[in-house]
């Protein structure tokens, strides 16, 4: 699921990028769809993980990491949960204030109760805008520490996240 997530929101920031930006067409409109049924991908996935750890737990830091790495580790993890549901959510709430329910892939309608029209939704997609790109530079954190990991202090924390990896 972390590696689905992140492959997820690879995809879903140069698209979002994309389709503000292109000009009015059927590209454009295609983009917004398979934005937001790959957004409520991440928003499901996301609460998944949450349940998950919730009931598993999840495997201690590796050992001998300084207090203040220990303390920045478990801050921006809570950070990461926190926005790959708010950002998601914001887009969702955003969309259906202004404009319409997302048909999740072209099937299921599925839309939140938020009023306020255009004017709303459009406040509400400008936060979602901004916690992406927070998302976005939380996450070259989160790779530059992954690497500093496996690269400078070569533990297993990153071979660990691996499929059938665990730390035996
Ligand atoms: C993790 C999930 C998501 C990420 C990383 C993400 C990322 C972004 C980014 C970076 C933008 C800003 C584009 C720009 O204006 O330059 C954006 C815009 C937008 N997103 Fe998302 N998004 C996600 C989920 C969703 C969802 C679930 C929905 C709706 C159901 C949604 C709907 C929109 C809409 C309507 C815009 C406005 C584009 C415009 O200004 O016309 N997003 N998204
Ligand atoms: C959108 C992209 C990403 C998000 C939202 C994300 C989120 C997270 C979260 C929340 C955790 C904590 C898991 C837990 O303890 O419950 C985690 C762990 C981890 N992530 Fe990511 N991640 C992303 C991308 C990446 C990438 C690209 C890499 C590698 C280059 C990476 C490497 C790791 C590693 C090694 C851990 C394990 C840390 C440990 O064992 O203590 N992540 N990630």
């Amino acid at each position: 699921m972390h590696w689905l997530v992140a492959a997820l929101v690879f995809v879903l920031v140069p698209m979002a990028l994309a389709m503000a930006n292109l000009p009015d067409g059927a590209l454009k409109n295609a983009l917004y769809e398979w934005h937001k049924s790959f957004g409520l991908t991440v928003l499901a996935l996301a609460l998944a993980r949450l349940l998950v750890r919730a009931a598993r737990g999840a495997p201690p830091l590796v050992a001998g990491l300084p207090a203040w790495q220990r303390r920045a580790a478990r801050a921006s993890h809570l950070a990461l949960y926190a926005l790959i549901v708010l950002v998601p959510l914001l887009g969702w709430a955003g969309t259906s204030a202004c404009c319409a329910p997302v048909m999740l892939y072209g099937t299921l309608p599925l839309t939140l109760p938020v009023s306020g029209g255009m004017p709303v939704g459009e406040a509400i997609l400008k936060v979602h805008q901004v916690a992406a790109f927070t998302l976005v530079a939380l996450v070259a954190l989160h790779v530059g520490a992954a690497l500093h990991h496996h690269v400078v202090r070569r533990d297993g924390t990153l071979r660990r996240m691996w499929l059938g990896r665990g730390e035996r």
